[in-house]
């Protein structure tokens, strides 16, 4: 029999699952059977059980990245433990412990990424060509998911302006779209039709080019792992956290605002540019609090997450109400 552990700093399912992913579900239920879909739904978080132990990181593959103080939230960082077991990676199932039980069989070396559309260097690049290890910075960032919870991670990453500026977009790219990779023989969470699978997401250039967005390949000094999103991914974080795209095989520059997953899954609950926004309620829940993980009361959420003063002048003249 399984048993959930019901952590006090764990969000209720039924609070913040997607109203399509209900959908989908009961559809599922149907098509299948209760018992089948029992597993992935009966997920536990941290404290049951968490499949990246700290014994197997490549501990200090990146304890010489220096720490850029400019981004360096004073909030304390979340448990490494939690970061690295209540994660959201729908690929590998649709429950919180799903990504840390099943992303372990996803290789992530060697790993390619193909660079399309409006640049002047396209092509297919490796890794390591992406991303130099000289490029890399420890930063403390605030990470906000649409579903209220929250948590603080030290990333290690490359700002996305220096690679975007190595491909050199074009006078066309208006906007950028990142693809993960979609790969049915490891990633068991692509035959439920919860997303339209590749997960894809975007964002304007400028956003891209601002110096908060970072392309991370690390947390807390260590290789990324798996169910974070390796071995790279988006963190972008005055947005909510569905934006922040993992495990990225493909970046493209395009001229018109590309498809985003969630956008297109239910486009009345989840907006193209996501910005956090305590004023602005998720037609199913509010989005004016949040609870971070490891701590007992909700605390406040603040505008763009807490980089207003950073990232506003982004968004001036533009009605956040209507492009939420
Ligand atoms: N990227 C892909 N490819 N698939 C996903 O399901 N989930 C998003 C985002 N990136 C997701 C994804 C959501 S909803 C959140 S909140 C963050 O990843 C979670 O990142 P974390 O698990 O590292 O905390």
């Amino acid at each position: 029999m399984l048993i959930r552990r019901q952590e006090a700093w764990m969000e209720r399912e039924s609070d913040v699952t997607p109203e399509s992913l209900y959908r989908n579900r009961r559809e599922l239920i149907r098509g299948l059977g209760a018992a089948a879909l029992a597993a992935p739904l009966l997920g536990c978080g941290p404290g049951g059980e968490t499949t990246e132990k700290e014994a197997d990181a490549p501990a200090g593959r990146y304890a010489g990245v220096p720490a850029n103080s400019r981004y360096r939230a004073e909030d304390a960082p979340t448990d490494y433990e939690a970061a690295t077991a209540y994660n959201n990676f729908y690929e590998f199932g649709t429950g919180k412990s799903d990504p840390a039980r099943h992303a372990g069989a996803m290789v992530t070396d060697p790993w390619s990424v193909r660079v399309e559309g409006a640049v002047e260097r396209p092509g297919t690049y490796a890794f390591d060509d992406l991303v130099r290890r000289s490029d890399l910075e420890e930063r403390i960032y605030r990470h906000r998911c649409v579903e209220a919870w929250s948590m603080v991670i030290p990333w290690i990453g490359v700002p996305l302006a220096t690679v975007i500026a190595r491909l050199g977009p074009t006078a066309d790219a208006k906007f950028v779209q990142f693809e993960t990779l979609a790969d049915p023989a490891v990633m068991p969470g692509l035959s439920y039709p919860v997303l339209d699978w590749p997960y894809v997401e975007g964002l304007r250039l400028d956003e891209a080019m601002h110096p908060l967005s970072l392309l991370a390949v690390g947390l807390y000094g260590r290789v990324l792992p798996n169910q974070n999103g390796a071995p790279l991914r988006l963190v972008v974080p005055w947005k909510y956290g569905f934006k922040s795209i993992k495990s990225i095989v493909a970046i493209r520059f395009l001229e018109r605002q590309p498809a985003t997953s969630w956008n297109r899954a239910a486009p009345h609950e989840y907006g193209f540019y996501a910005n956090v926004n305590p004023e602005v309620p998720h037609p199913r829940w509010s989005q004016a609090s949040e609870r971070r993980i490891g701590e007992f009361r909700r605390r406040k959420t603040l505008p763009f997450n807490g980089y207003a003063d950073l990232v506003a002048p982004l968004y001036a003249g533009m009605d956040l109400r209507r492009n939420f």
